[in-house]
């Protein structure tokens, strides 16, 4: 192999990557658009007296953001049927015909869970709603959550899909996307830091 073809066998990666994982990616931002409203803990306090969540966690931004992430997916399972393109997931699985419904469900769901199991770690450690977590763990924490519970799901999809470099592209890039949409989203008055 020659050196352009490296080069275009890297970019198809994470073009690939990053197809499988738009409805993960664009959960989130879809819950600050569509989120508020009554929070996921009604308000309720942990032992510890903070919240259990606390107010950045809401049912509408939950399952609000879940939903547009699949319709992402829908949107994207029409292009490639469309277009018949070969090289990107149509999120189709084998022997099931509604299979994509629920392999859709659990990238996007996923993400918002990661998303409300990192907001219940902060208030463990008594940081703030909004306040940034240490380690990177604010742009993990939907691509965690996406993987780990599609992985319990489809577990033949996720492989069949994802190669170790596919994983690698997207823990590469996933923080530096983040950061650029919550920068977006800080810009536009959506959100109130731009992390
Ligand atoms: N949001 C929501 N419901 C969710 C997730 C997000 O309503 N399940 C909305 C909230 O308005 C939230 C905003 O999206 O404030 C930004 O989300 P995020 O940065 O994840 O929450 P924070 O407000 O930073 O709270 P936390 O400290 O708990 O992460
Ligand atoms: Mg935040």
């Amino acid at each position: 192999m020659n050196v352009i073809e490296y080069i275009q066998d890297g970019f198809l990666i994470i073009i690939q990557a990053i197809w499988a994982m738009l409805p993960a990616y664009l959960a989130n931002p879809a819950a600050v658009l569509v989120g508020g409203g009554t929070p996921i803990d009604f308000g309720k306090n942990w032992r510890d007296g903070r919240r259990i969540l606390g107010n950045g966690k809401t049912w509408r931004g939950l399952f609000g953001g879940a939903f547009l992430g699949m319709c992402i997916g829908f949107i994207q399972i029409g292009i490639v049927r469309f277009t018949n393109i070969k090289y990107l997931t149509d999120f189709s699985i084998p022997g099931s015909d509604f299979g994509f419904i629920g392999l859709l469900f659990t990238l996007s769901f996923g993400a918002m869970l990661g998303d409300a199991i990192k907001s219940f770690w902060k208030r463990r450690k008594g940081l703030e709603r909004g306040q940034k977590s240490p380690y990177f763990i604010d742009s993990y924490d939907f691509m965690l959550g996406s993987w780990l519970l599609t992985m319990s799901f489809f577990w033949a999809w996720f492989w069949s899909t994802f190669s170790i470099w596919h994983l690698l592209s997207v823990a590469i890039l996933t923080p530096a996307l983040h950061r650029i949409v919550n920068i977006i989203g800080y810009k536009m008055g959506k959100k109130e830091e731009p992390w």
